[in-house]
């Protein structure tokens, strides 16, 4: 799966939700997340994100790890977002 990590925090371009096929986004306050057992590993997020907050869970960065298990719970409590909005900066 991939992985929506530290960038994004307070950032949410939403450029990753307009590309993604299976509608893998949730929205949080202040980022967003990637629903793991959606996600196809497609790759078209990643290269979308301005602030290259998206990885491919095997290549996220070691002090991020924490990231794919934020991703897996939030999911849960968070709505789907398949719009592009404005960022928060
Ligand atoms: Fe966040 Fe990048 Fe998407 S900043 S909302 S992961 S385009």
């Amino acid at each position: 799966t991939h992985v929506v990590c530290k960038a994004c925090f307070g950032c949410k371009h939403t450029d990753c939700v307009v590309v993604c096929p299976c509608d893998c986004f949730h929205e949080g306050d202040q980022m967003l997340y990637i629903d793991p057992d959606a996600c196809i590993d497609c790759c078209a997020c990643s290269s979308e994100c301005p602030v290259e907050a998206i990885f491919i869970d095997d290549a996220v960065p070691a002090d991020q790890l924490a990231f794919i298990q934020l991703n897996a719970e939030m999911v849960t409590q968070t709505p789907s977002i398949t719009q592009k909005k404005k960022p928060l900066v």
